[in-house]
Formats: structure tokens, sequence, C-alpha cells
């Protein structure tokens, strides 16, 4: 980034280069398996540079490599690699520094398919993974062992969105030259950097905000130093993961809009929450900005901003009174992902998903993201969800 722009700038150059497009303002859809090489001269060069420049699609095509650019500018990474979806981005991030014998932190807070993909994929490779207390911070320590490579952070987390202390575990990772890799999907990388804190990795689910009108798969991986990068690319080719071009263009052409999109799901998720926390059915709200979220004072500390995903939990009810809550909900749609301009919800019991720490709180969870609507209108559509919930309606 140049020292005198601002990110709302540079969201909408980065990534740009009119004058190798025919002048076009964002970088085309550039649909090639095969290039073309004039000379046996010209093949030979291209072999020393095929991860910089066109050469087989698989490895990248000026769609995905103007997307890298603005993907590793926006949190100030050395550079990024394009996968086929978040997910995609998560596990090749890991098998990248993970070999057979080595062992695993993982937070016990993390994305669902995360936790499945060491449970199952790494656990057949020989890999061991511990699940720690998203608040352990520098506690972490007791938990490393001389097998010990990678220490995965998401914060704040899936569904209960606890906020990691990253710098606590990242000082502590360096004294054992361990690995740490951060799921940074919920701040879009934009309310957070992770490079600032220490984090060699990071991972965007682009997905979510980047894409911002879930239509579009695609996933990123951030490194810090150009020695990480090269690693990660290498795995990721000899995995055979490509990108189409379509997801690429639609993602840079969503990251134009990115600042404006989630200045507004910020706000109006900070207003839904507000009129949550006073409510007499709400017993906690899950939202990074509220004291009543674990590790509020880190978001506080470290983050510039919220998105428009988080969670609240209610006092129990009968499971028909939810279904009929949520079942006749005009806005609040039931459906996975985010990020998007719709408005979400979804019920979810962290329990089954924990190992680490347990989960004791006995109301209903349910985790929303706040769309483009009018708030009035989300928030009204809650009200006469709560009414049925009550039986009122
Ligand atoms: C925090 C987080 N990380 C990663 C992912 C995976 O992204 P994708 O759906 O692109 O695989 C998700 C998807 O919901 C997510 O919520």
């Amino acid at each position: 980034m140049k020292k005198n722009e601002r990110i709302d700038t540079r969201l909408i150059h980065t990534g740009s280069n009119p004058n190798k497009q025919n002048g076009a303002v964002n970088t085309p859809v550039y649909r090639a398996s095969t290039v073309i090489f004039p000379t046996t001269e010209n093949l030979a060069e291209a072999l020393k540079f095929k991860y910089d420049k066109t050469f087989y699609g698989v490895h990248g095509t000026p769609s995905s490599f103007a997307l890298e650019e603005a993907m590793a500018e926006i949190e100030g990474g050395y550079r990024a690699i394009s996968v086929s979806s978040g997910l995609a981005a998560i596990t090749t991030a890991l098998i990248t520094f993970l070999n057979t014998g080595d062992h695993l932190l993982m937070v016990d807070s993390v994305y669902g398919p995360t936790r499945n993909f060491c449970d199952t994929v790494l656990k057949k490779f020989g890999v061991e993974t511990t699940y720690y207390d998203p608040m352990a911070g520098s506690q972490i320590k007791n938990l490393i062992k001389s097998e010990t490579k990678v220490i995965f952070t998401e914060s704040p987390g899936s569904y209960t969105f606890e906020v990691q202390d990253i710098p606590q575990i990242t000082k502590i990772a360096k004294e054992f030259g361990i690995k740490v890799m951060m799921d940074n999907t919920w701040s879009a990388g934009f309310y957070y950097k992770p490079f600032n804190f220490g984090i060699d990795i990071s991972i965007q689910a682009t997905t979510k905000y980047q894409a911002g009108h879930s239509d579009v798969i695609l996933g990123h991986i951030i490194s810090k130093s150009e020695e990480d990068w090269l690693k990660l690319k290498t795995m990721t080719s000899n995995l055979g993961q490509a990108v189409a071009p379509d997801a690429c263009y639609l993602a840079l052409r969503g990251l134009r809009t990115l600042s404006v999109r989630l200045e507004q799901h910020q706000e109006s998720a900070l207003t839904v929450a507000e009129w949550l926390k006073n409510r007499p059915e709400v017993i906690q709200l899950l939202h990074p900005a509220f004291e009543s979220c674990p590790g509020h004072d880190i978001w506080k500390r470290d983050f510039s901003g919220s998105s428009g995903l988080f969670s609240f939990i209610i006092q129990y009810v009968q499971p028909e009174k939810v279904r009929n809550m949520l079942n006749n909900f005009q806005y609040f749609k039931m459906g996975f992902s985010w990020g998007g301009f719709e408005s979400l919800i979804l019920q979810s019991d962290p329990a089954k998903n924990r190992s680490a720490v347990k989960w004791e709180n006995s109301g209903l969870l349910f985790r929303v993201h706040i769309g483009q609507e009018d708030v009035q209108d989300l928030i009204s559509d809650l009200k006469i969800g709560f009414d049925r919930l009550s039986g009122k309606e």
C-alpha cells in the first residue's frame, strides 16, 4: 500500500491495471487452460516464472493474479494464493506445514468443517490434533510439545465469537518456532490486520464479504513471507488446486464496494444487537463489540470494527416454538454461509463441537447475519419472531 493512500482508496485501485487490459478498469475474465509459447526459448524462460506469469491455467490467469494482488494488499501480506473455497484455503495451508508425526494445536471454537478435517484426514495421515480453549492466551504454552508445528486460530470463533489473544499466542509460538495461522474471515481482512499481530498465514473465505453477493465460492491463503508463499504455492500446484477465472472476477468486482457494504453491515448489526440486548428473552449477546462477549476487551484493543455476523442466546423454550419462530421469518432466512446482502439465521448447539472446554450454557444459541435490508424491518421481523416464541403470534 502506498504510504499516503488509505484503505478505501486502495480498494478501488488495487488489482487494477487498465494499461495492460486495453483500458478495462476491472481485470476481465481470462478463460485459459492452454497458454501458447511462440518459441522454445520463450517456453524455457516461462518455466522459470511459472507461478508469476501466465504459464498454464492451473497455476493462475490474469484474473486470479489481479485478485491475489488485491487480497494480499488488504491484509498487508507478501502475496496471496487463490484456491477453490475457504475450506480449501484452510486445508491446503494445514497440509503445507504438517507432516506425519506432527502435532497441531487447533482452537476449540473453530469452523466445524476445519475440525472435521483434523479429525478425519489429518488423523488418517498421522497428524495429532489437540483442541485448546479459545481464551487460552499465553497458557497455550502448556500444550506445546516438541512435535507441535502449527497453531491454528480463528478469531472471533465460529458461532460463539470468542476473541483470541493473538499477540500472546504468536509471542509464545515464535519462541518455539511454530507457525501461526488465522482464519480471519469474520473481519474480511478489513477490520483486523493479522500480520501486525505476528500471524504467519492468514486465511480468507472470499466466498463471504469480498464476493459479497452469495454467488461465489472462493478462498485465499495470504502469507507474510516469501518463503512461506512459495511452500504454499508449490503445495497448491501439487494438489492441482485451480480457480475459476469467473469467480475471481466476481470477487474482485465485489472488493470495490467492500468498504461501504461492510460499514453498513457493521452499523445495522450493532443496532440489532443493541435491541436484542434489551429483550427479556435474550440471556447473552455474543457480539465482539459488546461486553458480554468473551474477549471483548481484546476486540477493543486489536480490531478496528465489527462485521455483520454474531450470535445471541435465549432462555430455553420448547422445540416446536423455536420451529414456529424460524419457519415464519419474513427476512431472516435459514442457510449456510454468510457475508452476502441478505439476512440469515441459524440455530446451533456449540456443545456438539467442543472438546477442550465444555459448553455449559443451557440456553438456545442463534447465529444471525445482518444483511443490507432496512434495519427497522429486520428488528420488527425479530420482534414478531419472538412473539411466536412466547405464543403471542
Ligand atoms: C469462519 C469460516 N471460515 C471458512 C469458511 C469456509 O468457506 P467456504 O464456504 O468458502 O468453504 C466458512 C464458511 O462458512 C466460515 O464461516
